[in-house]
Parts: structure tokens; C-alpha cells; sequence
């Protein structure tokens, strides 16, 4: 575990943005190669965006063969909504939206995408919750057959969440429906009218799949933040911080301004600031680069052999004309009929 501390919010974002910028340059996507960036929405990381912006403008970085994927949506509010987390991202985060990939929180009813059929003819399938779990599993064959997550850049909440995992998620949790516990609602109630506008449901993914990127930064700023990070950083793994359980990961970077680090002992800073110095990150994957040679040593598919592959449980790439379509509503929230295969039941998309 890594840990940078720095006097002011803007000196900490620049440092995020000076590491997504490291490590995109490093990796030096391509066409076939693509850089896949986890993303996360909130008042955190406007700073980081802001500064990315400047200084894509600035030629010092380009996004063209980066893919994005975000961390979670609210169930309910549309992409045009103003606190929709698609909507955040257009406004904050400029990308081609063929390169970006956000859970959909409105839900598409699996039977309307898999079999393109009349959705009222089969009333078992209708409910929503079932549709998100459809999306949820989805998401999660998405960024598979993206090969895997490089770098996810995240938030915490000021009760340790990490996504919308909220205490008391599995370790072992993947994309899927969530309920907001009353502390997330209220600090989010600043970007509604009022609390009960917030909704009391969020898709995300899962502590499991976020463990699962080969590398992760996580920015915090504030001292409403102070607590969680004492706890995920000094205090053992446990179920009641979920950012706690980073600390198993092999490659994260905390990222505090002074008073979000202002809980932590000066032992801690002080350890953490030189196992950070004498272990550089290019240390680190030199040794333990071969660990994840599932990601890293996999050149991306091209997005659209990715996408004709996210629905195929037997790995028979392009035999399913109805993959395409599926993973283009799900990036996108949008509901598309009639792509599917006649005939085709419903049994293509994994995890199921
Ligand atoms: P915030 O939220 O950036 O709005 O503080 C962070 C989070 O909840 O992960």
C-alpha cells in the first residue's frame, strides 16, 4: 500500500492526474491495445477531471484508445438526468461515448434484449430488479472481455464505502443491485433537492471486481473523509470499512489532502511514505507483473470483437449475432428491440 499526502485538494488531484497520465503513457495504448480506466463520479474527482482536461489540451495526454468504465449508477434517474452519474460524466469527463461505459440505471428488460419479444408476454421477467441483475452480469462479462480493469480511480465515502459497497458488502461481491444506507443518502443529498429525492437504490461494482483491477488510486479529500481513511488504512480488514479491504490488494495508492490524512498517526504517514519511496511502482511490476499476465499480457480485443463476445457463454466468438446489441444497451442505457437471433432463448448471458 501506498500512501501521498498533500497539503491542498488540488495538489492531491494533480497528483491523481499526474498517475492516470503515468500510466496511460507507460502502458501506450493503441487501436488493439486499449488502456481500460475505471472511473468514479461525486465531488471528488471534478478536480481530477479538470486537470485532465487541461492537459489533454495541452497534447500531454490523449484518451483516443482509452476505455472507460464507471463505477456505479443510481437505479432510476436516466442518462438526461442532472444527477445521473451519465450525465456527470458528460459534463465532467470528455470521452466519445463509444469509448464509455456506464451501468444503466433505468432497466432494460432482459427478455426485451435477448429474445426481442413482446416484454408483456412474459410477466415473470418483467420485474426491474431482475433486468439490473441481467445489466449487473453484463457489466461484469464487459470488462472481462476488455481484459480487465489497468487502473481505477475511486472515492470514499465518509462511512468507508468504495463504490456503493456499504458496510457490511461481501469481499467477494460483483456488479450488482445495492441498497444506499441512510449516511450515503444524506452526504448526497447536496446534489438533490432534498434527501428523498435521492434514490435508496444504486447499481456497482462489487468489492470482488474492484479487486480485481490490476491497479488502484483512490482520492480523498476533506475532513468528513478522515475517519474512513484511519480505518481502511491503520485498522484490520473488516467488513464495517469496506475500503479496508484494499489492504489485500497488491497495488493501491491513497491519495489524501491534509485533512482527510489528518486521523492518520505520523507512524503511519511516515511508514507508508517510505515503503511508497523505496518501493517504486515500476519496482512493483517488474516483480509482480507476471501475477496478473491474464490482463496485462492480453492485448484487448478490438471493442467490437469485446462486445461480440460478452454474451457467449461458450466462447464461440461471433457465432451470436445477438452479442453486439446487448452490450451496446448496456453501455449506453438505451433500449434496442430486434436484434436477437429467432428463437434464441434467454440463456447467453453469464453469471446468471
Ligand atoms: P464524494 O463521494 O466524492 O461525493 O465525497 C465519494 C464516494 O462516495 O465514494
Amino acid at each position: 500500500m501506498h500512501l501521498q499526502t498533500f497539503s491542498t485538494p488540488e495538489e492531491a488531484s494533480e497528483a491523481v492526474a499526474n498517475l492516470i497520465i503515468s500510466r496511460i503513457n507507460a502502458f501506450g495504448p493503441t487501436q488493439h491495445h486499449k488502456f481500460v480506466l475505471g472511473l468514479p463520479t461525486g465531488g471528488t474527482p471534478v478536480r481530477v477531471y479538470e486537470n485532465l482536461a487541461e492537459r489533454c489540451e495541452a497534447g500531454e495526454i490523449s484518451f483516443e484508445h482509452v476505455i472507460s468504465v464507471n463505477l456505479d449508477e443510481y437505479v432510476g434517474l436516466p442518462p438526461t438526468h442532472e444527477q445521473s452519474y451519465h450525465h456527470f460524466m458528460e459534463e465532467h469527463f470528455d470521452i466519445p461515448p463509444s469509448q464509455t461505459h456506464i451501468l444503466p440505471g433505468v432497466p432494460i428488460h432482459p427478455i426485451q434484449i435477448i429474445t426481442g419479444t413482446d416484454p408483456s408476454a412474459a410477466s415473470e421477467w418483467e420485474s426491474d430488479l431482475k433486468a439490473h441483475q441481467v445489466s449487473c452480469a453484463a457489466y461484469e462479462a464487459l470488462i472481462t472481455y476488455l481484459g480487465g480493469i489497468n487502473l481505477l480511480f475511486m472515492g470514499i465515502g465518509a462511512n468507508g464505502h468504495i463504490g456503493f459497497n456499504e458496510p457490511g458488502s461481501s469481499f467477494e461481491s460483483r456488479t450488482r443491485v445495492v441498497a444506499l444506507n441512510e449516511g450515503t443518502r444524506e452526504a448526497n443529498a447536496r446534489f438533490f433537492e432534498d434527501k428523498s429525492r435521492v434514490p435508496t437504490h444504486a447499481l456497482s461494482m462489487g468489492l470482488g471486481t474492484i479487486l480485481d483491477a490490476q491497479e488502484i488510486v483512490v482520492l480523498a479529500l476533506g475532513s468528513n473523509k478522515a475517519e474512513a481513511i484511519r480505518r481502511a488504512v491503520e485498522d484490520g480488514i473488516n467488513h464495517m470499512t469496506p475500503a479496508s479491504v484494499l489492504q489485500q490488494h497488491e497495488r493501491v495508492t491513497f491519495v489524501a489532502d491534509s485533512s482527510a490524512a489528518s486521523g492518520l498517526k505520523e507512524d503511519t504517514k511516515e511508514h507508508l511514505k517510505l515503503q511508497s519511496q523505496s518501493q517504486s511502482h515500476s519496482m512493483h511490476l517488474a516483480r509482480h507483473g507476471a501475477a496478473k499476465s491474464l490482463i496485462t499480457n492480453s492485448t484487448n480485443p478490438p471493442i467490437d470483437a469485446a462486445i461480440d463476445t460478452c454474451t457467449s457463454t461458450t466462447g464461440d466468438h461471433g457465432q451470436r449475432t445477438n452479442a453486439r446489441p446487448i452490450v451496446t444497451l448496456l453501455a449506453k442505457g438505451e433500449v434496442l428491440l430486434d436484434h436477437s437471433e429467432e428463437g434464441d432463448e434467454g440463456d447467453s448471458l453469464p453469471g446468471l
